[in-house]
């Protein structure tokens, strides 16, 4: 069993060891900061408790960590378990700037354990079907790509306006918050960004001015692409479409399916994957993290290509303050 700890039991902390709990593979213990979630969390869970993470890495060996906390404090709480020698599950966004980037990488290094980011998309089987199917070269080289995807964020998030959405040094803001899945979804699929031309603006949720509202124009290397995100609208939906020299692939993951069309075909051809609630997506995703702690081979977003998408998340900040395309080294 391995002994997996839980930095910062929030909304998605909460998910994750519930989730972890459920693969059957590890012995899972929780650390918050606020005293009054920790222990309602702890006795819901029936899990032990930690105060702090210094508490925590001084009580006990932990195998691994998973960090939950706001983006801004992760990679400091990395570096302390890459220290502690503990294989690392880091939310997204890996941070909210670039600094700290090379001392966390060496650490992790030095550790010699297993890091990756939690970029769940790599985790839905439909986004991991059709990156293989793209990736066996039957449609040829992909062209142009596109994602429209949105949801109205205050039903899904009620509490939007007291977390660290609030503020773009937190990781608050459509860009850093919700459009960053995507976009390394997208660098999975097709590889990484290298040209961002962003416009962003604060249009409708109540109690907030950051971004809920994003256009991106890019380039990844030789394909055109267009993002376009909303955090008010009605439909919660995400569509993702990459057109090739032979034919599309079209995801769409509100729906759990993905699909070809090729040349000359009428319709799409649609690949549908059973109902899966999101816990169990948070599942396999806990499972993959497992087997790449076993050194197994696991799809999740590495270190390196988290980096790539902070960029970014950076460049299109700036793009949008500036309103200048930028070119991503
Ligand atoms: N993958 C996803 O689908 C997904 C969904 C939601 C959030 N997230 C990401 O997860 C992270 C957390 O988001 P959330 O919505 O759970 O936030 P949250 O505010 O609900 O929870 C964060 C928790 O961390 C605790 N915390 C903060 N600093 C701490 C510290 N130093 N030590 C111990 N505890 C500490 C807080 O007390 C809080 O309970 C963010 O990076 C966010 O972007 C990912």
């Amino acid at each position: 069993m391995h002994s997996i700890l839980i930095i910062g039991c929030g909304s998605i902390g909460e998910r994750h060891l519930r989730c972890f709990q459920k693969t059957g593979r590890c012995k899972v213990s929780a650390c918050d900061a606020n005293a009054k979630l920790l222990t309602d969390v702890s006795q819901r869970y029936a899990v032990p408790a930690f105060a702090s993470l210094q508490e925590a890495l001084g009580a006990q060996r932990f195998d691994a960590l998973v960090i939950c906390t706001p983006a801004h404090t992760h990679l400091a709480i990395a570096r302390e378990g890459a220290a502690h020698g503990a294989a690392l599950l880091i939310e997204k966004p890996l941070s909210v700037t670039l600094d700290g980037i090379e001392e966390t990488r060496s650490a992790i290094v030095h550790s010699g354990r297993f890091t990756a980011v939690a970029y769940v998309y790599h985790c839905f089987p439909w986004v991991a079907a059709a990156r293989d199917f793209l990736l066996g070269g039957s449609l040829g080289a992909p062209l142009h790509a596109s994602v429209a995807s949105g949801q109205h964020f205050p039903t899904f998030r009620p509490a939007y306006r007291e977390i660290y959405y609030t503020r773009h040094e937190t990781g608050g803001g459509a860009i850093q918050d919700a459009l960053t899945h995507l976009v390394n979804a997208m660098e999975w699929l097709i590889g990484p960004m290298t040209r961002v031309f962003c416009d962003a603006s604060h249009q409708r949720l109540e109690g907030v001015t950051v971004e809920d509202t994003v256009n991106v124009t890019a380039r990844h290397g030789n394909v055109l692409a267009s993002y376009a995100m909303t955090q008010f609208q009605a439909p919660n939906e995400t569509t993702l479409l990459i057109h090739c020299e032979h034919g599309s692939v079209k995801i769409e993951s509100h729906a759990q399916r993905w699909g070809t069309m090729k040349l000359g075909d009428k319709d799409w051809t649609w690949h549908v994957t059973p109902p899966l609630e999101r816990d169990e997506l948070f599942i396999v995703q806990a499972n993959a993290f497992l087997d790449g702690m076993e050194g197994k081979p696991c799809a999740l977003s590495t270190f390196d290509e988290a980096v790539q998408t902070l960029r970014f998340n950076r460049t299109a900040l700036e793009s949008s303050t500036t309103g200048l395309p930028i070119d991503l080294p």
